[in-house]
Order: structure tokens, then sequence, then C-alpha cells
């Protein structure tokens, strides 16, 4: 019998290594034949470490699962398919949270063995780059532009646009470079890709290569991301040993190389031009804009740098066609977002929706309500750099356009929850603090300006001439978000301002004539 045991970090967090030792020796002592496969996760990390047993019906699901359990599950005929321990979850794709999602980017994570090519090809992998194989490059843009595809990472720029720009570039050599520097806070989905899809980022990035005429990539991962490395230089070495990869993909005379460069933990590189820079060799400090690294990027040539999420994407839309994926989301925001649910929440974990669902579905009827059971006070969506939003703005559909309407992003889609016993005005002298350590340095308003932030939150909190301090703190983070080089210190007044302007009385009742 096959059983399903994540190898993902997640699970692996929570003791799956040590529940697959015991499968192994349970099934030994009571003479069961087994074949372990340590799949990724599906992203329903409450119920991690989920085991999955495959039957003629499907795979039922058993979680969480701990080593101690293991005796008592092959008691109760879990290896049999059987559903009779309290752990048994049913058929895993019939979860309602599971069942009600839009799996496109994520259809195979948890599903496949993310190591076997051919686990992937029977997938519909690599179905996309063979068309892509047979397409001129300029077609291979305009069905990435058709897609509606854009930015994942959090700018929300539109992808075919960007690849135009270094398709028409002229250099010597041009570059893909995927920023897998994955920092905000309450985000894991490009860590779900890497560990438990990898072939898709490869494929998106051998796409977007042939597309552009770059026939080298880069993926610049954080180095908290050791299992994600490790999965995606497995993949790498596969996939040039199938041709998949290298001088001559399939055949095509078309080359593409890539190489995983691991990053040192500096938030700032994951803003794209610190991160060019820290390819380079170089301390990750932001480089002004123009030129656009479309234009002058790595080592000064014409690079494409996009998200993980973005160019994972990329593999379905050359496959099933720009207008399958089209048809997801509403208004500008076309395709899915991979939501991260985090934080206070019952049933934390990744949510693929097609936009236009509300932050209230979300926090309800996939998340559960609060882990705490007490009342959900703020939700802060897009990273620490994103706004927090309270209760009246929970019906906000999930869409760019939305969302920027209400001086708020969606970023990354993060999601952080937070209950009523969360200080508004510590999270805001957070987000502040959060800039001064993780400020590469470069920009004035962004070096002195969080540090003098926390001083005058500090000062509010205190109630020391508040009514000043407060039109003080309106005054530095109009500096911050006009006068900064990058997003770091031009959003961290994001997080202040919703805090302060929806949660006033955390900062000691300031009224409206103060705003
Ligand atoms: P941006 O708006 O300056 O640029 C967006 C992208 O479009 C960049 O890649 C830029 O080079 C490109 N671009 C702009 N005009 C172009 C053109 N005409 N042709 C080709 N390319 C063009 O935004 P930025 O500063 O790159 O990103 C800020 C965002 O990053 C924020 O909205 C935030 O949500 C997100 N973020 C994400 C984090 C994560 O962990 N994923 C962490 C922190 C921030
Ligand atoms: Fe550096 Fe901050 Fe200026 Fe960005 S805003 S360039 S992180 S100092």
């Amino acid at each position: 019998i096959r059983i399903y045991i994540p190898g993902d970090s997640t699970a692996l967090a929570l003791g799956a290594d040590d529940v697959a030792a015991a499968v192994t020796a349970e099934a030994a002592r009571r003479g069961v034949d087994v074949d372990i496969v340590r799949n990724g996760t599906r992203g329903l990390l409450w119920l991690e470490p989920l085991v999955e047993v495959a039957t003629a019906e499907g795979r039922i699901g058993f979680g969480p699962v701990d080593a101690a359990d293991v005796g008592a599950l092959f008691e109760a005929g879990f290896h049999l398919g059987e559903s009779k321990h309290a752990l048994a979850l049913g058929l895993v794709e019939q979860i309602p949270y599971l069942a009600r999602q839009s799996r496109l980017t994520f259809s195979r994570a948890g599903v496949t063995d993310p190591l076997s090519l051919a686990d992937y090809e029977a997938h519909d992998g690599y179905k996309g780059l063979r068309n892509a194989l047979a397409m001129e490059p300029a077609a291979i843009v305009a069905a990435v532009t058709a897609s509606g595809l854009r930015g994942r990472g959090g700018a929300a720029f539109p992808t075919g646009i960007k690849w135009n720009t270094v398709l028409k570039a002229a250099g010597p050599q041009k570059y893909i470079v995927c920023n897998a520097d994955e920092g905000d806070s309450g985000t894991f989905a490009d860590r779900i890709v890497m560990e438990g899809d990898p072939f898709m980022l490869i494929e998106g990035m051998t796409i977007a290569g042939l597309a552009v005429g770059a026939n080298k990539g880069y993926i610049y991962v954080r180095s908290e991301y050791p299992h994600a490395i490790a999965n995606l230089n497995h993949a790498i070495a596969t996939a040039v040993q199938a041709g998949f990869l290298g001088q001559d993909i399939m055949g095509s005379g078309r080359a593409f190389d890539l190489e995983v460069r691991k990053g040192a933990g500096a938030y700032i590189c994951g803003e794209e031009t610190a991160l060019l820079e820290s390819i380079e060799g170089k301390r990750g400090v932001v480089r002004a804009k123009p030129p656009l690294p479309a234009l002058a990027g790595l080592f000064g040539l014409p690079t494409v740098i996009n998200n993980v999420l973005s160019l994972a994407a990329v593999p379905l839309i050359l496959d099933k066609g720009a207008a399958y994926y089209q048809n997801y989301g509403m208004g500008r925001s076309r395709g899915t977002l991979p939501v991260q649910l985090a934080g206070n929440i019952k049933h934390g974990g990744l949510i693929e929706l097609a936009f236009g669902v509300t932050l209230r579905d979300i926090l309800f009827e996939y998340g559960g309500g609060s882990a705490s059971g007490r009342q959900i006070k703020a939700v802060q969506v897009g990273g620490p750099l994103g706004a927090y939003l309270p209760e009246s703005q929970w019906d906000t559909p999930l869409d760019y356009e939305a969302f920027a309407s209400l001086w708020a992003v969606l970023g990354h889609g993060g999601i952080v929850v937070h209950d009523d016993s969360a200080d508004m005005a510590k999270l805001a002298r957070y987000a502040m603090e959060f800039c001064a350590v993780e400020s590469c340095g470069k920009c004035t308003p962004c070096r002195i300006g969080s540090t003098r932030g926390v001083e005058v939150i500090d000062k509010i909190r205190e109630g020391s001439e508040r009514p000043k301090q407060v039109i003080l703190l309106r005054e530095l983070c109009d500096t911050m978000l006009h006068g900064s080089l990058c997003a770091m210190g031009g959003m961290t007044p994001y997080p202040v301002l919703s805090a302060l302007n929806h949660f006033p009385q955390d900062f000691g009742q300031v009224s409206e004539d103060q705003r």
C-alpha cells in the first residue's frame, strides 16, 4: 500500500520524520508492505503531519498524526483505508477547506512526489514548455500578457509587459531571476512551491528564458529555506539529466541554465535591485530606478525578475491557454491568488482562490475564526508593510484595485490575524522598529525616519504631548511615504497610519480633529 507523509518543512517541524519512521517500523512488525512517498504539503497546515493512504476511491487523510498514534492507526486499519480512527478525515480532496479552492498553481502541491520528474509529467508537467518550444518568443510573451497575470510578489505589475520590455531590450546576454527571498510575515506560498513542486518553477523560468531570449537563470532563495534549496538543486540536476534544462532543451537547440543562490538573511534583499546586488556579490543596497532591471538588471544587462508565484503560474498558462487563466478573477485582477492565512487563526494554511472572494469569507469560512476563540480585531494583509484592516473593511473583495482604494495592499497574499487583545499602537511601533532594523540605509526618510518613528510612537503610548506627537507622526509618515527610495520606507506608513486611523483608542483616544 502507498502512504503519503509530507516532507516539507512545516510537516518536518511537526514530527513528520518520526511519523515516517514509526509507520515503517509498525508496517514491518505487522508484515505489511508499504511504499512511503514523501510528498509536499497541501497547505492544510493545522492538520500536519497529514498522512494519506491511497485507496481505490482516492486518498484518505489522517491528521494531525503523531508518531505515538501510529500503532493505534494500524490497529484501526488505516493501512487498509479504513476510517475508524479518531484522526480519520475521509477523502482528502473532499475536505471543504481544499474542495472549495481553485487550485491552478497548487494543483500538484501535496499530491505528487516533488522530486519525481515522472510524477510531474504524469500530472501535466512540461506540457507548457513543449508548447512554448513551438512558439515564437513574441507569441509566448503575448500569451502571458493575455492571461492577465500580474506580479505576485506584491507590486502586481503586468508580467507580460515586463517580459516584453526585456524581449525588446538589446543585450549580449539576458537573465531570468526568480525572487524567492520570501520575507513577508505570514507568507509561505513560495516555499510550498519550491519544496512541493520545484519542477513547476523550473519550467516557468525556462519558458521565460525562451520568451525573452535569456539563457541563464538564478533562483535567489532565502537561507532560512534549506529544504527548498535542497529540493530545487535536486530537481535542477534531474531536469538537466532529462534534457529539460541545459544547452539543448529537448533537442530544440535552445539553451537555458539555472542556478540557485542563497540569500543571507536581510529582508531588503527581497527588493529587486538589492537582490541583484546580492547575486553580484555585493551588499544588498537598493539601486535607484530608473534604469529598470528589465533594461539594466543583473550585471547591468536586461533581466526579467519575477516572484516565485508569477513564474510558477506560467506553465499552466502555456499549457491550458491564456483564456483559461484569464477566466478566473475579477476586474483587472485575473487568475488566482494563493492566500496565506496565519497568525491568530484556527485553520491557518494556504488557500488558492480566484480574486473576488472577501476577507470575511477567508477568515471565517476557511479560517474558522481566531485560534484563541476571541473576537478578531484586525488583519494585516500584504506583509509587515501592509495595512491593518478593521472589521468594517472585511467585505472588500480580494482585488488589487479594491484594496488600493482602501489605502491597503494585497501584496504577496499574506494575511496575519490579531484578536481583540492586540494593542495596535504597539503593532504600529513594531512596524517602525522593523523598518529601522531592516533599512538598507541608503535614503534618509527610511534610515532616520523609522528610528524617529519608534520614538514618537513611544511618546504617544506614554501619553506625553499626545496631540502634538500624533501630528508629528503623521508628518513623518508623509515624508517616508513620498521621500523614500523603495517600498521599505515608502510602505512602512501603511501599517502605522491604518492602525492610527482605525484604532485611535489604542493610541489614547485620538480624536478625528487630531488627524
Ligand atoms: P514597483 O511598482 O516599483 O515595480 C514592480 C515591478 O515592475 C518591478 O519589477 C519593476 O522593475 C517592474 N516595472 C515597472 N515598470 C516597468 C516597465 N515599464 N517595464 C518593465 N518592468 C517594469 O514595486 P517594487 O518596489 O518592485 O515592489 C514593491 C512591492 O513589493 C510592494 O507592493 C510589496 O507588496 C511587495 N513586497 C513583497 C515582499 C515579499 O516577501 N514578497 C516583501 C516586501 C514587499
Ligand atoms: Fe534603503 Fe529604506 Fe531607502 Fe529603501 S527606503 S532605499 S530600504 S533606506
